[in-house]
């Protein structure tokens, strides 16, 4: 064998140990892969393509010591034939540390994925910045936010937190689209349980302050929750098989040949008695192909469903009430969630589709206190301000200012239909006959005969799908197992939807 190349390989094969074996199996014992494992199973088997292997920073020069491509792995893939892009932290290295060069190579990878129209996904796991390099390392940071922001809107970005994420480099994933963590091993926090013991007393585990179910149940900072990271690759995989490659594209539609035909179990899932609830679930699982359904945040405002699926090979976001929480209601976090859904579902061009069951947005003082009119408002103009095909079905009740921020025609509802259960009215018949008829009701010798006898006439003249149809507020009232064989004619027609709105830089959205 030639030797002419002896230094090269031996170079090469030196920086592809990272910090070596034993750092390495530190990782697998702590249930995480390393680097490049995690490339590994991202990407179809020998199609990435490395960027900067030989990188070298200001520590490592002035240390005397090698901080192996430092400390992250940057390049280009296939994935189930499509190229995105990736950065992968190497803990091996200085923990994953963020210095000058590691910030420089992720940067340069988000700066190429932005010029070629690619996604990106990045593994994070990083004791954050490095701090031999103090400034050099912030100003990385803030190279990197920088790039998140004008690659946002643009390619779609997928982080995977793997490891801790401390300090400000939480916001790197907290600027990106959609963020996957893994149970048990990812953390994210801005101060960390030392500081809080130090500035407070209080104690508490790094689990409990920025674990994954804090993030995905209360904190909603992250849409999925991953069992391992295998199970977190195949959850990016399965994500982006919704997503274009960048916001020019329409999103990856399939064929589809089914023959069409009416799922008449659709007529019975909801309950006849309008106070009864059911799971929105399976109104949606019998809607979309095959039903399959990749619900996005499931934990968090969990009042409101997001996620995508298919109509006819067609990729749609869905939004849909869910009357099983909270009957519905919208209160701040199903306001934010279906929101952020919605400018997500509205850059990467994809269909959305929003399956109306709401009594209001949620009372209280909490709710009051907490900005539901600011949060409530995002709503609204989420969809005021979405350019995709919008269509709206209502399945019962629609009332008050929910019902127009779940997207009524009034919000450019492109398309809405309804059930014969549906009521579409400023209030529900209880709340509205004691109301207008307060007096009377205080007067009467039978006040509850009164009261329900009030309730049924409100029913019948104002909360049913009748008088939005004469009105034309709606479309069309359908049966419910209908619906499917509907939207995707619907759908098929507002494929080429055009829907011009003034210059501008870009709106004020309430935040
Ligand atoms: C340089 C670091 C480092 C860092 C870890 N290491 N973090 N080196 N800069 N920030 C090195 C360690 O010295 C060690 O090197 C190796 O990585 C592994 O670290 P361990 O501590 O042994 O690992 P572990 O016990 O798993 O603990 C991981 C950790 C802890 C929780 C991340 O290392 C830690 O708390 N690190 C500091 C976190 C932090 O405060 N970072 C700054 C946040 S502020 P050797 O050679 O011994 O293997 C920030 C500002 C961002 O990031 C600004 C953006 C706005």
């Amino acid at each position: 064998m030639s030797r002419r190349f002896a230094d090269l390989d031996q170079r090469r094969s030196e920086l592809l140990q990272g910090g070596g074996a034993a750092r390495a199996a530190r990782q697998h014992e702590q249930g995480k892969l390393t680097a490049r494992e995690r490339l590994a199973l991202l990407f179809d088997p020998d199609s990435f393509v490395e960027f900067g292997l030989f990188a070298r920073g200001p520590a490592s020069e002035r240390e005397g010591r090698p901080y192996p491509a430092e400390g992250i792995v940057t390049g280009k893939g296939w994935m189930r034939g499509r190229q995105l892009f990736a950065y992968s932290q190497d803990f091996t290295v200085a923990g994953g540390s963020v210095g000058r060069l590691h910030a420089d190579k992720v940067v340069e990878c988000l700066r190429t994925a932005l010029k070629c129209g690619l996604p990106v996904v990045g593994f994070n796991d990083s004791g954050g910045a490095r701090i031999q390099e103090g400034v050099e390392a912030l100003s990385g940071y803030g190279q990197i936010f920088y790039m998140n922001t004008l690659l946002s809107g643009v390619v779609p970005q997928i982080s995977v937190v793997a490891g801790p994420c401390a300090g400000g480099a939480a916001y790197s994933p907290a600027l990106t689209d959609f963020i996957v963590m893994v149970d048990r091993t990812s953390h994210m926090f801005i101060a960390g349980p030392e500081v809080i013991r130090a500035a407070t007393g209080e104690e508490i585990t790094d689990e409990a302050l920025g674990g994954a179910a804090v993030h995905a149940g209360v904190a909603g900072n992250a849409h999925f929750v991953a069992a391992d990271e295998a199970h977190a690759v195949e959850i990016v995989k399965d994500l982006l098989s919704y997503l274009p490659s960048n916001n020019l594209e329409s999103p990856p539609d399939l064929p589809f040949e089914e023959r069409m035909v009416d799922d008449e179990s659709l007529d019975e899932v909801v309950p006849e008695d309008p106070r009864q609830a059911y799971d929105v679930n399976d109104v949606i699982r019998r809607l979309v192909d095959g039903g399959r359904f990749l619900e996005v945040q499931p934990a968090f405002g969990p009042s409101v469903l997001t996620g995508f699926g298919r109509l006819a090979g067609m990729v749609v976001g869905v939004v849909a009430n869910q009357p099983m929480v909270l009957a519905g209601a919208l209160d701040i976090d199903a306001s934010d969630k279906a929101a952020r859904f919605v400018r997500t579902c509205n850059v990467f061009n994809i269909p959305l589709v929003s399956l109306v069951d709401v009594p209001g947005f949620l009372p209280g003082v909490a709710q009051e206190h907490g900005g539901i009119i600011r949060h409530g408002a995002k709503l609204l103009f989420a969809w005021s301000a979405a350019t995709v095909p919008k269509m709206t079905v209502i399945l019962r009740k629609a009332y008050g200012g929910a019902y127009l921020a779940m997207c009524s025609q009034d919000l450019g509802a492109d398309s809405v239909l309804a059930w014969p259960t549906a009521e579409i009215a400023v209030m529900g018949p209880e709340g509205a006959a004691g109301i207008l008829y307060r007096k009377e009701l205080d007067q009467a010798e039978d006040r509850g005969a009164l009261l329900r006898e009030k309730v049924a006439e409100y029913r019948r003249l104002h909360a049913n799908p009748y008088r939005a149809a004469a009105l034309l507020a709606i479309d069309d009232v359908i049966r419910p197992s209908w619906t499917r064989r509907l939207l995707i004619e619907r759908l098929a027609t507002l494929r080429a939807k055009r829907d011009l709105r003034p210059q501008k830089k870009h709106g004020n959205i309430p935040m």
